[in-house]
């Protein structure tokens, strides 16, 4: 993996100033989705003071680094603080020392702009977060930073630690492109928002510390960088520090700057439609094919108190439409069925509704949709249920007959029977197929 350069280093002005960072100042978008029993990640988490902050929130709280000499740091705060429930390691984010599924909110605070692989690491952040689970990311976009009065040092400055950080294939307007990257390790339906930090001298104390701390930075961190890379000369380094300590002794001046922050739910629904193989033409060993797939991680679907039968039903559609059938084609459906009274009828209702919809033509000559599921058997172990509903599906396709349900005995009396007795059929025998090339579906959450 990449042994990237950290732009700013861990001098003691960098370190410092990301101490006096809170949670409420910079996770505030995240807070109204804590819960008490919650095990929170904060990956990059530097001298700790936002991953302590967190543990008021959550039940548990890791904060991990690639710096032992920061990680030594962040433990030394919490001896003073007290470390219930709270711990530090030394780790990349690229290589989490966690089994899957571990977090329930995994954050990264201002650490994806030091990355030359931000995806690669968000695809990990993603591995180690639950089913359901939130995972978090702000970052500055540093062309944003501006201030009054506009000094010409503090746009050098600005010049120089953009070209120094991309010297060191990092991005200074990550908050820019958080989406996008999210986007490239199959997190979807981002929610992105902006914030601004503002300095001023309604908290003189901030004010001065972001200064001081840029100036000093200037000689001590990013800036040796920027003389090595031949970015900036001494004297011009020398004309930066000199604009943070004029800026910072005006007690009129201001700095803001705007962060790209969003969240995504670990959780997704997904439909998958099948094709049994091995049909003329075929390779003999191809038992079946991904006709079309879709997925929804809004978040909508998740959660056991609130699935939503309308996510469910945009996935279907979107993966009928890629593979360009109706879904009066699809004859079953496996479905997850989990066992729950409310997620089993509204995902009965969305599969009647998604795949005969009422009103539609030839609903009424079509077969009713099979409702099956393999789930009774094999219980809700995420990959290898999902595995064995397509494996199912797929063989079943294949013999053009579906083993029905297992251990059904008595419907859900939740289900909306109205809409499912003329649309659908929920499976308690065998159902017989129209074809064995005929179009099956399963859906996936986790
Ligand atoms: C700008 S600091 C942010 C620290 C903290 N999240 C905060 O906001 O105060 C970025 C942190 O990311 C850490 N970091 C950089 N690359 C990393 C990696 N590959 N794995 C883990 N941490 C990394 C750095 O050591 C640094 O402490």
């Amino acid at each position: 993996m990449a042994a990237d350069r950290y732009t700013h280093g861990h001098h003691s002005s960098v370190v410092a100033q990301h101490a006096s960072r809170t949670v409420e100042n910079c996770a505030n978008f995240l807070i109204p989705h804590l819960q008490e029993d919650f095990a929170l990640l904060d990956v990059g988490c530097g001298p700790g003071s936002i991953t302590r902050g967190f543990a008021k929130y959550v039940k548990s709280v890791t904060g991990v680094d690639n710096s032992e000499s920061v990680i030594a740091q962040a433990q030394k705060a919490l001896g003073e603080t007290g470390s219930e429930g709270i711990e530090f390691q030394t780790a990349s984010v690229y290589d989490l020392p966690f089994q899957d599924a571990t977090f329930d909110v995994v954050y990264a605070h201002q650490v994806l702009q030091h990355l030359s692989e931000p995806v690669a690491a968000l695809r990990e952040m993603r591995r180690v977060c639950k089913a359901g689970g939130l995972i978090g990311v702000k970052d500055a976009i540093y062309s944003t930073m501006r201030g009054s009065p506009a000094l010409p040092g503090i746009d050098k400055w600005r010049d120089v630690y953009m070209a120094t950080a991309r010297q060191n294939k990092a991005e200074p307007e990550a908050g820019l492109f958080l989406k996008r990257w999210l986007r490239e390790a199959e997190l979807k339906d981002v929610d992105y928002t902006t914030s601004t930090v503002t300095y001023s001298s309604a908290n003189e104390v901030a004010r001065k510390n972001w200064a001081e701390s840029w100036a000093e930075r200037t000689i001590h961190s990013f800036g040796t960088q920027a003389l090595e890379y031949g970015i900036a000369k001494e004297p011009e380094l020398q004309e930066v520090a000199s604009a943070w300590k004029q800026w910072a002794a005006d007690p009129e001046s201001v700095f803001l700057f705007v962060n790209g922050e969003c969240y995504i739910r670990g959780d997704c629904v997904t439909s998958i439609v099948l094709k049994a193989g091995n049909v003329e033409g075929e390779a003999e060993n191809e038992l079946g094919y991904f006709a079309g797939s879709a997925t929804n991680q809004s978040g909508r679907r998740s959660h056991l108190a609130a699935p939503d039968c309308l996510a469910l039903q945009e996935v279907i559609h979107e993966a009928l439409r890629q593979t360009q059938i109706t879904g009066l084609d699809v004859d079953a459906v496996e479905s997850c069925a989990d066992g729950k009274i409310l997620d089993d009828s509204l995902e009965a209702t969305a599969f009647a509704r998604a795949y005969r919809p009422q009103g539609t033509l030839n609903v009424d000559d079509t077969a009713p949709l099979g409702i099956i599921s393999a789930k009774s058997g094999v219980g809700n172990q995420l990959e290898a249920a999902g595995l064995s509903q397509i494996l199912k599906v797929i063989l079943g396709s294949r013999a053009a007959a579906f083993h029905p349900t297992p251990h059904l005995r008595i419907v859900n009396p939740h289900i909306d029977i109205e809409m499912c007795e003329r649309n659908a059929i929920l499976a308690g025998e065998s159902l017989d197929f129209r074809l064995p090339s005929t179009y099956t579906g399963s859906s996936l959450s986790r």
